[in-house]
């Protein structure tokens, strides 16, 4: 567990989370129950823009990834905190606008934007588009051309560094549905077009070469590649490169097998590639580009928890024993999805010892359903409370009805304060929207 000053247990061994107890907050509010810390993100935020500003002279920025976490109050908490966002969806756009958020503060991302998202972004002056597609440069011209408007992009290229979560490889492996390969040329010739097109202007370059990195070696490589690309578009263009964004994919710890990261020592990343970048201005002659960074999960993953309740306990003697909690799949897909793991306690008595293994187990008819397969628990009990950590980002966001199940409410906490970010959905509000086509009375 990496617990931190807004999120350990007390005396009693009751887990705490902004000034709050775990119990309080699951009789406040219930369960299942999504609840972030937000002290935890504003410290995040704060140290990520500290270390563009020591690092490489406060010329850039951090841009929140919003797909990890998207609702109006964290836009309202970038908002507050000076951030840039990236988005990638006409729905993370209108969620933003909301909040009051500036849309140009905002990097639009995807790989297939569609006709309706180009126009409304645009329409709401987004900052930067980040072009993703051949098909894309033409069709956004074009749609700026009638509007009479010039937009700033970026490209998303592919710059051949995939990395995971404890390693990385260079590879020239182009077959990823995102992003313009930097090896086959692909790069470059929409980079031609995109300095043809009237109603573009060329802001700058991107890449995100992967999630969960703890390898710092990835970035400085991808560093590497990226400002060869910057040269070889001012040798071809004589033009420099005003900013060059790195992406997000910083990893966060999930279990033991995962480094336990201060806040300092998450900005660790951001220092390796602005020194990276730094020694490239100097030894390619290159002019210094604005640096952006887009993280999205080391900004509100360790600030989420998801607080369940236990219901029935399956023995399967000798074999398997299942805890099943109140939640499942439709507030947490990612382990059914890409085999994420996770850790948990009890919450109100964090230390006790753990006595057996036990499977957590969701509620939702799959057997696929299984938060955590096989971990080490104290032995627990219908009614017990259980908290699942590092649940910020992906979690309420790939949320789904899935079984009709509600989806969880969200609350934020700070100092002793909560509230609600998102209120808990009823019955009638999952099935508002079902409609009974005439024929079929
Ligand atoms: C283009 C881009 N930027 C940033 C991110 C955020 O990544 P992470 O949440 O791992 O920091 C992603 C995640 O998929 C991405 O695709």
């Amino acid at each position: 567990m990496n617990y931190r000053d807004t999120l350990k247990p007390n005396k009693k061994g009751e887990l705490m989370i902004g000034g709050l107890s775990a119990s309080e907050l699951a009789s406040t509010y219930g369960t299942p129950l999504y609840v972030m810390d937000v002290a935890h993100i504003r410290a995040i935020c704060k140290a990520f823009k500290d270390t563009i500003e020591t690092v490489y002279g406060g010329y850039g920025g951090v841009a929140f990834a919003s797909k990890a976490f998207s609702t109006k109050a964290i836009y309202t908490i970038m908002k507050n905190m000076d951030m840039d966002i990236d988005v990638v969806s006409g729905g993370e756009i209108f969620t933003a606008l909301s909040a009051g958020f500036d849309l140009s503060r905002a990097y639009f991302h995807g790989n297939n934007k569609l006709l309706s998202e180009l126009e409304y972004a645009t329409d709401n002056n987004i900052g930067v588009i980040v072009i993703d597609n051949i098909e894309e440069i033409a069709l956004l011209n074009e749609i700026c051309r009638k509007k009479g408007q010039v937009q700033k992009v970026n490209i998303r290229t592919n710059p051949g560094v995939e990395a995971h979560t404890h390693s990385y490889i260079q590879t020239a492996k182009i077959d990823s549905k995102f992003g313009f390969s930097i090896s086959t040329g692909d790069a470059i010739e929409a980079i031609d077009n995109i300095l043809n097109a009237t109603n573009l202007k060329l802001n700058g370059v991107n890449c995100h070469i992967g999630s969960q990195i703890f390898d710092s070696n990835a970035f400085r490589l991808a560093v590497d590649v990226m400002t060869d690309f910057i040269v070889d578009i001012k040798v071809k263009h004589k033009l420099d490169i005003e900013e060059l964004n790195m992406g997000g994919g910083f990893g966060v710890h999930y279990t033991n097998d995962d480094p336990k990261y201060s806040v300092e020592d998450y900005c660790n990343n951001i220092r390796i590639i602005a020194s990276a970048i730094n020694d490239a201005i100097d030894s390619k002659g290159i002019k210094k580009p604005r640096l952006m960074v887009e993280p999205g999960r080391s900004i509100v993953g360790e600030a989420g928890i998801t607080l369940y309740t236990v219901g029935n306990i399956k023995d399967i003697k000798g074999i398997k024993k299942y805890i099943c909690i109140d939640g499942g799949m439709f507030d947490n897909i990612r382990p059914a999805l890409y085999q994420a793991d996770y850790e948990a306690v009890i919450a109100t008595n964090c230390n006790a010892k753990t006595v057996e293994d036990v499977a957590i187990a969701g509620k939702c008819c799959e057997s696929g359903d299984i938060i955590i397969d096989k971990i080490a628990m104290p032995i627990c009990t219908r009614g017990d409370l259980i908290a699942i950590m590092t649940t910020g980002a992906y979690n309420y966001s790939m949320a789904s009805n899935y079984n009709r199940n509600a989806i969880p409410p969200v609350i934020m906490v700070e100092n002793g304060k909560s509230g609600y970010c998102v209120k808990p959905q009823t019955y009638e509000d999952i099935a508002s929207r079902d409609t009974v086509p005439d024929f079929l009375d």
